[in-house]
């Protein structure tokens, strides 16, 4: 399907920007949203009948202009992508408020508010997709992102209930939980490292979840992790969560001693 309308939250790099080069690519006009103006504006240059718009997620006001000048600039939207966000590496107990409050608001409010900006215009249409970028921290407790998985488990219950909702007027809500992103600027302000390292064919890159972003715009599914493989790590966290806790108390353990 092509000719879309598609907001992209955090476009200004990684996922959010391969994203948007991959719906334009499949001939979509996308709206491009992120704080940093000059990386947007590089490149929606290369993206046709794209548009910026500059905005702070964590500021109300500013996700409310995102649609508004969505709506002003194309009259309709047809996928919503909720994609920026950040985690904070860092043992919870030293983390400060300031931290914790901000990835709240960006990880989780921001997303919540932005469908319930979208949804009046979807709703009259009785269409529209749209698809929070989660994670597989979401899924299981990952120490050293206590609230970053806090968000991201939050993210995946209103993704749930809401869906719940809005699909017998035609809208889908989905929820894509990758694993290890490599090449993105996630975790860049790394503070704590747990030694732990993920082997390359667990890792994805940017451009395979964009693809997967565009393939749930086309055909809805409810969830998606990525790699699949990583069901099994859920599963195993369902249903013998104790061993998880086990392993990965000793890595902890050991880590704590060493910081
Ligand atoms: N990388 C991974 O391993 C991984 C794994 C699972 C899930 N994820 C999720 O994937 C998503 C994208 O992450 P990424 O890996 O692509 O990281 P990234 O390269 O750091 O991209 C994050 C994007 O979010 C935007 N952003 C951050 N704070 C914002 C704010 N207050 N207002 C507006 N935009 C904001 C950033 O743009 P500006 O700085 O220009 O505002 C940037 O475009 C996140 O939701 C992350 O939780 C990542």
């Amino acid at each position: 399907m092509s000719g879309r309308v598609v907001i992209v939250t955090g476009a200004s790099s990684g996922i959010g920007e391969a994203t948007a080069r991959a719906f334009s690519r499949a001939g979509d006009r996308v709206v491009l949203t992120a704080r940093r103006v000059d990386r947007l504006q590089q490149i929606a240059r290369e993206l046709p009948e794209s548009l910026v718009v500059t905005a702070d997620l964590a500021r109300p006001e500013q996700i409310k202009r995102v649609v508004e000048e969505t709506l002003r600039c194309y009259g309709q939207i047809d996928v919503l992508v909720n994609n920026a966000g950040f985690g904070e590496h860092n043992w919870f107990d030293r983390s400060s408020e300031e931290t914790l409050r901000r990835q709240i608001e960006v990880n989780l409010i921001a997303p919540i508010l932005l469908t319930k900006a979208v949804l009046p215009a979807m709703i009259a249409r009785r269409r529209g997709t749209i698809i929070n970028v989660s994670s597989v921290a979401g899924r299981i407790g990952t120490p050293t992102l206590a609230v970053y998985s806090a968000t991201k488990f939050g993210l995946d219950g209103f993704s749930e209930a809401v869906r719940r909702e809005v699909l017998p007027l035609g809208i889908h809500v989905c929820v894509l939980s990758p694993g290890v992103v490599g090449g993105t600027e996630f975790g860049r302000e790394r503070r704590v490292d747990l030694g732990l390292t993920s082997p390359p064919w667990l890792s994805v890159t940017p451009q395979r979840v964009a693809e997967e972003i565009v393939r749930l715009a086309d055909r809805p599914r409810p969830r998606r992790i990525l790699p699949g493989i990583y069901w099994l790590a859920v599963a195993l966290n369902t249903f013998l969560p104790f061993l998880v806790d086990r392993s990965m108390a000793r890595v902890v353990q050991k880590a704590r001693t060493s910081s």
